[in-house]
């Protein structure tokens, strides 16, 4: 059996991620490897804690190096608790957003320093980032109206246009730069489109790692 993989979803608001999550464990439990599905912010008692702190609007003012630490805060236990003790057990781990989406909101949205987020995400992480990536790309306005119908905004998409413009080509320039990592999905179309190009994805790479 291949050694467990780390596989992490990104994408901006409303870009489904959640239904590329549940294609993706679907995907993988088919080839019969335990799957440990978790999400960041959150993913521990801790970590859903200041999730609530992070989206909620009791801290709407915020600095923003609060917000980036708080994020790997949340990170640092995540991993602890959860994400390598599943990798330990040969689990695969399956994670909505990780450091990528602090590279993309904290970084390109905010104007936080690459070099800063790197310097943590070192510190936090040591050696460890995802095997693979999808990135689901759509244009800002075509997500914000998908996530809008779902519910109130939270912090982050109160946001303005121009910041989640940066977020994308944030993320964008990150899949560039790193081809071997990321896999881009075309979000913008129909459903089972982008359901389609999520199962050739993952199918691909369950057989080139099996
Ligand atoms: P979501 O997981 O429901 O999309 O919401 C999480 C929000 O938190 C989303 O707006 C992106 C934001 N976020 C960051 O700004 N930085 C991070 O490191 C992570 C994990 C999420």
């Amino acid at each position: 059996m291949s050694r467990p993989r780390f596989i992490t979803v990104e994408g901006v608001e409303g870009a489904g991620k959640s239904t590329c999550m549940a294609l993706l464990e679907q995907r993988i439990l088919a080839r019969d490897h335990d799957v440990s599905v978790t999400r960041e912010p959150g993913g521990t008692a801790l970590g859903e804690t200041l999730r609530e702190l992070l989206l909620g609007h009791r801290h709407d003012g915020m600095g923003e190096d609060t917000e980036l630490l708080l994020m790997f805060a949340a990170r640092a236990e995540h991993l602890r608790v959860k994400i390598e003790p599943a990798l330990v057990r040969g689990e695969w781990v399956l994670c909505d957003r990780f450091t990528d989406a602090t590279y993309a909101y904290q970084g390109y949205g905010r104007g936080i320093e690459l070099s800063r987020i790197a310097f943590l995400e070192d510190w936090v992480q040591g050696d460890r980032r995802p095997d693979l990536t999808l990135l689901l790309d759509l244009p800002i306005e075509q997500g914000l109206q998908r996530a809008g119908k779902r519910s109130a905004p939270d912090r982050f998409e109160r946001q303005t246009l121009d910041f989640f413009e940066r977020v994308r080509q944030g993320y964008l320039e990150m899949a560039a730069s790193e081809p071997a990592r990321y896999r881009v999905i075309d979000a913008a179309q129909a459903l089972e489109k982008v359901s389609e190009q999520v199962v050739t994805v993952i199918d691909s790479y369950l057989d080139d790692v099996a």
